[in-house]
């Protein structure tokens, strides 16, 4: 399962869910690869000591050039359950190979109106790109740094989301300390200090958002198979 964590925008979290949900699935049991396709290595350099760095957790920075071939040669070698690419926020070529590689690409956006412009300015771009291949993308809007206090501002995004039909994951990320703290310790929510109520509840909403997208996948599996044989 490749899953591609894309946006135009930068700050969006985009590094942020990559580690997070890495985090997620290792402490499931599960190998997870991270692919590093921004040039300014945020997330290689958030998960750079491997003494800290959870075991199951790989990360490499190939050129975007070098997408297909580095994917083929970590999946013959280590065949990993996961492999997440974390890209740049700008409009750049790494950003549509990501795409057109994942089988789900994740945009996230914090509930404002430039954000969730900017996520569905992204999800036109990838619905053309597959359309011209004759395909259909599977994209999914995650809000990101939502405030426990819901604003009219947040309200009038929700508003948005639903009038531009942006598909999104159900569970909603918070603002939350625990976040903002993996670029500093290099932990994910899973390995830090579960007794800190921070950490717990962002555990609690990584776990909740890992199962919308296994979910989702089963789904997506299933229709293929109904679509199969139909044909
Ligand atoms: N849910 C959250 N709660 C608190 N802080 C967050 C959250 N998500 C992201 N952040 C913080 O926001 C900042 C930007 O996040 P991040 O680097 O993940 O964004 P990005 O989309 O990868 O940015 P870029 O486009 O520059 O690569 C970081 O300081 C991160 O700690
Ligand atoms: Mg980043």
């Amino acid at each position: 399962m490749i899953i591609a964590l894309a946006s135009s925008k930068g700050g969006v979290g985009k590094s942020t869910l990559t580690g997070c949900l890495a985090g997620a699935w290792a402490a499931a049991g599960k190998n997870v690869h991270i692919v590093d396709l921004d040039s300014n290595h945020t997330i290689s350099r958030w998960f750079a000591d491997g003494t800290q760095r959870p075991a199951s957790i790989t990360t490499a920075k190939p050129s975007p050039d070098q997408l297909t071939e580095h994917l083929e040669a970590v999946i013959a070698e280590r065949n990993p359950d996961l492999i997440l690419i974390d890209v740049a926020g700008a409009y750049e070529r790494a950003l549509t190979l990501a795409a057109a590689r994942a089988h789900l690409t994740l945009i996230p956006a914090s509930p404002t109106e430039a954000d969730i412009f900017e996520a569905s300015r992204i999800a036109r771009h990838i619905t053309a790109f597959f359309s011209a291949m004759g395909r259909k993308p599977l994209y999914r809007l995650v809000l990101n740094r939502v405030q426990p206090l819901s604003s009219s501002g947040q309200l009038f995004t929700l508003t948005e989301i639903i009038r531009l039909k942006l598909p999104r994951i159900k569970t909603r990320v918070m603002q939350r300390a625990a976040y903002e703290e993996m670029g500093l310790s290099g932990l994910p929510p899973h390995f830090a200090d579960r007794k800190r109520p921070t950490v717990a509840k962002a555990i609690q909403e990584l776990d909740a958002l890992k199962s919308d997208i296994e979910v989702m996948f089963q789904i997506a599996a299933h229709m293929g198979q109904e679509e199969g044989a139909a044909a």
